[in-house]
């Protein structure tokens, strides 16, 4: 394998049009970060580029929503996101915007240069325009009949209802989006990319030269690649976005998958220019073969990244190609898909408020549950089980043992080393494997079981300390103890360092309690990190218990948006056909009062009423025990259809009318009353 002298680490430029959750960084930010970190602790050259990705429709639909202007919303949205990455303890080199002027600037070039060159292909077409609105829409602001399930408000690309891809082209009576004007077609021109032209040479590069990629990342691409490429418009009818640097296109701006991209690039040249003595010249990150380009991404983004970019890069000649793209499928949240639009999401900065201090456990809990070769689900009550059984239980008793009987016997200083029993040196063997098992499982994006490879030193010391009850020979055997001390503090040091990539906070933490001033990973599996004498520091407890109560709260709030999600989206039913005034008549409304009313053995959904109707009494069925307890409405006054013929259910019972109660949207059931007491028989008109 190639030797190669640095590493590039990206991670995907999350659109600026709302904050982040944790299905991002569950997918692209935290292995992305772990990586960087271990690399950074190998003591190699690592350079991890972040930045927002401003451009593109979603903003500008968000700009209208918020009546603002879409400088506003990135602005805004920009400095949310890269607040809550620096609280996660994201370590990235940088973290600029698609809006910055370097990038603008180098967008532009970059576009101009494949222009000069004849490397893109101009296409004349006909678009969707709304004449009233002078603009042309782009996919996701038309709207329409879907062709296949005839749901009423499908998206031009696609259909929420049916799950169909769609064209604009295939919806039926098209409409803008946001402002519902009809559409018609205009013609307009574009440059279009021809990744047709770049397909021999994508296929020999993915398919041949890089079969190690990630099965989905690979089976992605050749799917694409077996389908057939074909061109690929990189500019866009569209006032937000740059300006496409040609004479002429006035109105055009660089597609977004276009400009985005290259933000990786300009963001690391905006970085070496403002730190050339730090990060040297951007070019040697981006132009050297001896640069390693590693991409974290998501898995809708794998078609930009594994040809489109790539083509892009080619087409352009001068920069060196991704030698790997780690791609993550996604993660669900207690069993339902994460949805910005519909607020359907753990929000980081909601969790940093919320949750104070708890960045390691998110990190922790989405790793140990990443999305690496299936989607999976965050669960509150498994991020509670993870907190309380693994990383109290596990990794925090342990190092608060080991420093706690240290303090007591030793006073906090690290006792010498007697000699090693067979546990010992087992003990000892074991440990030193985790180095080489936890770098294998990294090398290979394995993050999730090089987490659990990582946490097994702490099982391993947990289990040794528990094994050999120091608390007892104390008494017996105190220079024993010493040597049982001496290696349970080696291990916790081993901890720090192994777990520093994912767990950066209390590894922090730990390395500061245990006074502990270099930590490379080359020391990882030595029994000598902390001398004999060294005065430790104070131990402090590195978790806390995660009580019911505080899961309940995030569920509930989850629940809630649930149920508003479900009462926004809900409708009054239609009208029903127009009935005469003689019709209207013939119905007899009254008043009655509730006399009695108690459950129905053995059919759920019933209440049976007795009713007071001002001439007798008579039982009403009415089903909507799901909705009531029968107290609640004994003695109230309710509107109930005295001309009703009767009823009879199958079990006997007779009703002899019903009782009038309005069904909510979201299915609940609410009787009606009356503002004021009346006689019961009352009629209503
Ligand atoms: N903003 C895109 C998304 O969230 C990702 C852009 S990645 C980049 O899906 F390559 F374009 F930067
Ligand atoms: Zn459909």
């Amino acid at each position: 394998m190639k030797q190669y002298k640095r590493t590039l680490v990206t991670s995907a430029l999350p659109y600026a049009n709302g904050p982040v959750h944790i299905g991002h960084l569950a997918g692209v930010y935290v292995p992305a970060d772990i990586y960087s970190r271990y690399l950074r602790l190998k003591g190699k050259d690592v350079l991890f580029v972040g930045g927002s990705d401003e451009h593109g429709v979603p903003v500008t639909i968000r700009a209208r929503q918020e009546g603002c202007t879409p400088q506003d919303v990135v602005d805004r949205y920009h400095n949310i996101i890269k607040k809550s990455f620096e609280e996660f303890g994201i370590s990235f080199d940088v973290y600029s915007r698609t809006t910055s002027k370097t990038h603008h600037q180098f967008a532009s070039d970059f576009f101009k240069k494949l222009y000069d060159e004849g490397k893109f292909v101009e296409i004349e077409s006909e678009q969707y325009y709304d004449e009233q609105a002078g603009e042309f829409l782009t996919d996701r602001n038309i709207r329409g009949e879907c062709p296949r399930c005839h749901a009423q408000e499908a998206y031009g690309d696609q259909c929420e209802k049916c799950g169909s891809t769609l064209s604009p082209d295939e919806l039926i009576n098209p409409y803008n989006a946001i402002t519902g004007n009809a559409l018609v077609k205009k013609s307009t021109k574009h440059w279009y990319l021809p990744l047709d032209k770049y397909q021999p040479w994508l296929e020999e590069w993915i398919l041949n030269e890089h079969k190690e990629w990630r099965p989905n990342v690979y089976g992605q691409c050749k799917s694409w690649l077996d389908g057939g490429l074909r061109p690929r418009a990189v500019t866009r009818d569209l006032n937000w976005g740059i300006p496409v640097p040609v004479e002429g296109a006035e109105g055009k701006v660089l597609y977004v998958w276009f400009d985005a991209p290259i933000g990786y690039i300009s963001n690391t040249k905006e970085l070496c220019e403002n730190q050339p003595e730090k990060y040297g010249d951007w070019k040697q990150w981006w132009q050297d073969d001896d640069t390693r380009l590693i991409h974290f991404i998501g898995k809708d983004n794998i078609v930009f990244h594994c040809i489109v970019f790539p083509s892009m890069l080619k087409a352009h000649g001068d920069f060196v190609l991704p030698d790997n793209v780690p791609s993550n499928e996604f993660l669900n949240l207690e069993g339902n898909k994460i949805s910005t639009s519909k607020n359907y999401a753990v929000w980081l900065n909601e969790y940093l408020e919320e949750m104070p201090g708890k960045q390691d456990v998110l990190r922790y809990v989405l790793t140990a549950n990443a999305p690496e070769t299936r989607d999976n689900d965050f669960t509150w009550k498994d991020y509670q089980a993870r907190n309380n059984n693994e990383l109290v239980a596990i990794y925090g008793n342990f190092v608060n043992r080991a420093l706690q009987l240290t303090k007591k016997y030793y006073q906090s200083i690290v006792p010498a080393l007697g000699e090693l029993t067979a546990h010992d040196k087992e003990t000892i063997d074991e440990f030193k494997d985790v180095k080489q098992k936890v770098e294998s499982l990294l090398d290979q994006f394995k993050f999730r079981d090089a987490q659990k490879e990582a946490m097994n030193l702490a099982r391993i010391g947990n289990k040794y300390i528990a094994d050999e009850e120091p608390w007892k020979l104390i008494k017996t055997d105190p220079e024993r103890v010493k040597t049982i001390i001496y290696i349970s503090l080696q291990l916790t040091a081993n901890l720090a360092i192994a777990l520093e990539p994912f767990l950066p906070f209390s590894s922090k933490k730990l390395r500061d309690m245990l006074n502990m001033d270099s930590f490379l990973w080359e020391q990882l599996g030595s029994m000598e990190i902390l001398a004999v004498g060294k005065q430790l520091g104070e131990p402090q407890l590195l978790f806390e218990k995660i009580e019911d109560d505080v899961i309940q709260f995030q569920m509930d709030k989850l629940a809630a948006t649930v149920a508003a999600n479900a009462a926004k989206a809900a409708k009054a039913e239609p009208i029903k056909p127009v009935i005469s005034f003689d019709d209207f008549e013939k119905l007899d409304i009254r008043v009655g009062t509730v006399l009695e009313c108690e459950r129905v053995p053995k059919m759920k959904k019933l209440l049976r009423f007795l009713i007071d109707d001002g001439l007798q009494k008579r039982t009403i069925v009415s089903g909507i025990a799901q909705w009531y307890e029968p107290e609640q409405l004994k003695g109230k006054q309710v509107l109930f259809v005295a001309n009703l013929a009767p009823r009879e259910f199958k079990n006997g019972l007779v009703s002899e009318g019903m009782i009038l109660s309005a069904q909510d949207w979201d299915g609940s059931i609410h009787v009606t009353g009356l503002e004021d007491t009346v006689k019961a028989g009352s009629q209503v008109c």
